[in-house]
């Protein structure tokens, strides 16, 4: 066989495979026919040498290892005491099922095996590539650095765009034009991180929300990360992505291997939104679990931003029984309910209910929880400890470090080696413990600090490691309460990739509660992830982060097209405000099945506004959310043409919130039609093709329509 063909519902994936050849992909993009072969598609590329280059134009190979002898990229490393460094890998055995593929390679020179596993998702389209190197030499190998794949893509693919952010501003889209040599994005925190999402896009030029082609690939790890473009002098274009490796941190025996992460890429030629919706359908039918896409997600209260370390049972109970009336559904009690936590200097790692904050326990506050009908669910950051808690005093040698160097500063609190088998049984047990004691069935699983030196108690590095540790111990927590959710936090969203998400049930997407800046991040992670993952809450009307002041009716919409849930003292808000709320948790929960099961698209709009919708996946219904973020320059802005709806068929209008809206020296075409009563009844084709002029508002509005077929 000289060739891997797989096929989905709109995409071919063809890899270069003759016996004793370096593998490479040869095709992945639109449907190839049937009549196309891939002897056709390899005629097709044959290249030529050049002067001042060498004689032969150099292949590329999935590894882009040392004896391809390419002067530019190399995506695999290794040696052994300095030698076996320039493996060629030959393929030595191709396996192919319906929609999966494996080729199997070796270097018999250097005793290598390389091994690469494809699946490409019949119905989504989403590719699935992972590799795995064994070392079959007698002596042992160090692994330097290996990309999952490196993956020559089309040239037309001028555009990267890159994930990046901070702490509260996550999910930021960077587009910049190629140019020649490396776009390179690295992560060495230890931690998916905020700043390198690691995930990008290749796309043309004029790519948009709604046409054009890109490629969008994505590392299913929440570790260290390497993200590389290469373009070569010939013009070829490499896109590669990897776990980064410390020096010595993965070290081969003989026979041992090492499991690449996986990199999950979709294609699609009708642009961003359509990428998006390939990723989403991956994330809800391959990762998450079966009984909890099932189950509605309840909306949240969390503590967080209420009462931080100010925990007060009484108080706690009456903020419980004012969500209840507001309908929350999940009460999250967060940060400071155990140890010596009044703060965050002490107490992390001492994983038992503070008896001088809790007399009597966690039970009575869970029982008034659950009295109310509401779930009760926890904070945990297990990975963590505070130099100041018995669990430190006890085993200082359970934290990650280097030896002579000091711990670098980062909230007060260091890593413990969770690799170490003694550490995580002891996290296990105590969580296990909590979840026995009480009827919690959700737990916030934080995580607040880089690893700045991940070394270990031998002085090796344990970064990669760590993330396996992770994963089974989020898996360990898993089997013993399989009806516990978990979120993957990290100081907001710094893990939320797709790694974690096989290990978990959703993320916190952002410490920033002020719904402008979450409109913006909301829509960054929506490139990779669902509604219904993304945690959204509503914030207390002056934002702690950023001190602005934003009205209720812009934070309730800001929340509820996602995991809605609530973060604001309750105990304080103006009864008004608590009204407003309320309603919006009423709309959430009557358009939940929609927003968390429908499929995304979101609009092209000037920049002073955000504009996306749900569409059911039957067409029959549509929930679309407008938000002018600032003034307009224009009298009027223009017109919002819907997007996913079925063009023969006629759709119910009407403008859901906020409620009683009335435009700025109305009427508007939304008095005139009356959208915020009665409605409208309009073609699918009008609302998409000529669409519907927009009222002016003011700035910080957000308007959601619902559109429903008739
Ligand atoms: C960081 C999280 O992102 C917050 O939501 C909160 O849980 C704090 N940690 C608690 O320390």
């Amino acid at each position: 066989m000289h060739h891997l063909r797989l096929e989905a519902v709109d995409c071919t994936l063809l890899i270069a495979c003759a016996p004793g050849a370096s593998p490479s992909l040869l095709y992945w993009g639109p449907k190839l026919g049937d009549h196309v072969s891939g002897e056709e598609v390899e005629r097709l590329s044959l290249r030529q040498g050049m002067h001042g280059v060498a004689d032969v134009s150099l292949p590329l190979s999935l590894a882009m290892e040392a004896g391809l002898g390419h002067p530019m990229v190399q995506g695999l490393a290794a040696h052994r005491d300095g030698k076996d460094w320039g493996s060629l890998f030959r393929v030595a055995k191709v396996e192919t099922g319906s929609h999966s593929g494996k080729v199997v390679c070796r270097d018999e020179q250097t005793r290598l095996g390389l091994e690469y596993n494809f699946v490409l998702e019949p119905d989504s389209g989403v590719l699935r590539i992972a590799s795995t190197l064994t070392n079959y030499g007698a002596a042992p190998l160090d692994l330097n650095e290996m990309a999952t794949a490196c993956l020559e893509l089309p040239q037309s693919m001028t555009d990267i765009i890159g994930f990046t952010g901070r702490w509260t501003q996550e999910f930021g889209r960077e587009r910049i034009t190629r140019t020649s040599g490396s776009y390179v994005r690295e992560n060495r925190s230890g931690r998916t991180s905020h700043f390198s999402y690691p995930a990008l896009l290749l796309a043309t030029a004029d790519t948009n929300e709604s046409a054009g082609e890109v490629y969008g690939l994505h590392l299913a790890w929440s570790g260290n990360h390497r993200l590389r473009v290469d373009t070569l002098t010939d013009g070829r274009l490499i896109a590669s992505l990897g776990a980064l490796l410390f020096p010595g941190e993965i070290r081969l025996a003989p026979g041992e291997s090492y499991a690449s992460p996986e990199i999950i890429g979709a294609y699609s030629d009708r642009g961003f939104s359509a990428l998006s919706r390939k990723f989403h359908q991956h994330v809800r039918s391959r990762l998450l679990r079966p009984e909890m896409r099932a189950k509605p997600r309840p909306v949240h209260y969390n503590t967080w931003e209420a009462v931080y370390f100010d925990h007060d049972t009484e108080k706690l109970k009456q903020l419980a029984t004012k969500a209840a009336d507001l309908g929350v559904e999940r009460f999250v009690l967060d940060d400071g309910w155990f140890g010596a936590r009044r703060n965050d200097l002490a107490g992390l790692g001492d994983w038992v209910v503070s008896e001088a904050v809790y007399p009597e326990g966690l039970g009575p506050l869970v029982d008034h929880v659950t009295g109310l009908g509401m779930e009760m669910g926890i904070w945990f950051e297990p990975e963590m400890v505070n130099p100041d808690s018995d669990l430190y005093r006890a085993h200082p040698d359970w934290v990650l470090g280097v030896e002579g160097v000091d711990q670098v500063p980062f909230r007060t609190q260091y890593v413990l080696d969770i690799s170490r088998k003694v550490v995580a049984d002891y996290l296990f047990d105590r969580i296990d413990a909590v979840l026995r004691d009480h009827d919690i069935r959700y737990i916030k699983w934080d995580m607040n600090r880089d690893l700045s030196h991940p070394g270990g108690l031998d002085g090796a590095v344990r970064a990669v490691a760590q993330v396996h540790a992770l994963y089974a111990l989020l898996d360990r927590v898993r089997s013993a309460h399989p009806q516990v959710e978990i979120e993957s936090c990290s100081s907001g969203g710094a893990r939320a990739d797709m790694g974690v998400l096989a290990h978990s049930d959703r993320v916190w997407t952002s410490d920033s509660n002020d719904a402008l800046d979450r409109q913006n991040i909301q829509r960054g992670a929506s490139f990779f992830l669902p509604p219904e993952i993304l945690g959204c809450h509503v914030g207390p009307a002056h934002c702690h982060v950023t001190g602005r002041r934003i009205s209720m009716a812009m934070r309730a919409a800001t929340a509820l097209t996602g995991h809605m849930g609530l973060e604001l003292n309750l105990l304080t808000e103006r009864e008004a405000e608590l009204a407003q709320l309320k309603s919006a948790i009423a709309l959430h929960k009557r358009h939940r099945t929609l927003l968390h099961d429908g499929e995304i698209y979101r609009l092209d709009t000037a920049p002073q506004h955000l504009a996306s919708g749900i569409v059911a996946r039957d067409k029959s219904e549509a929930l679309f959310s407008f938000c002018y973020m600032t003034g307009d320059q224009h009298v009027l802005p223009g017109r919002l043409q819907f997007a996913g709806l079925d063009l023969a068929r006629s759709y119910h209008l009407s403008l859901i919130w906020p409620e009683g809206w009335q435009a700025v020296k109305a009427p508007s075409l939304i008095e005139k039609l009356d959208l915020s009563g009665a409605g409208a009844v309009f073609s699918g084709a009008a609302l998409m093709q000529a669409g519907m002029q927009l009222p002016h508002a003011q700035p910080e509005t957000c308007l959601l329509f619902h559109l429903k077929a008739v």
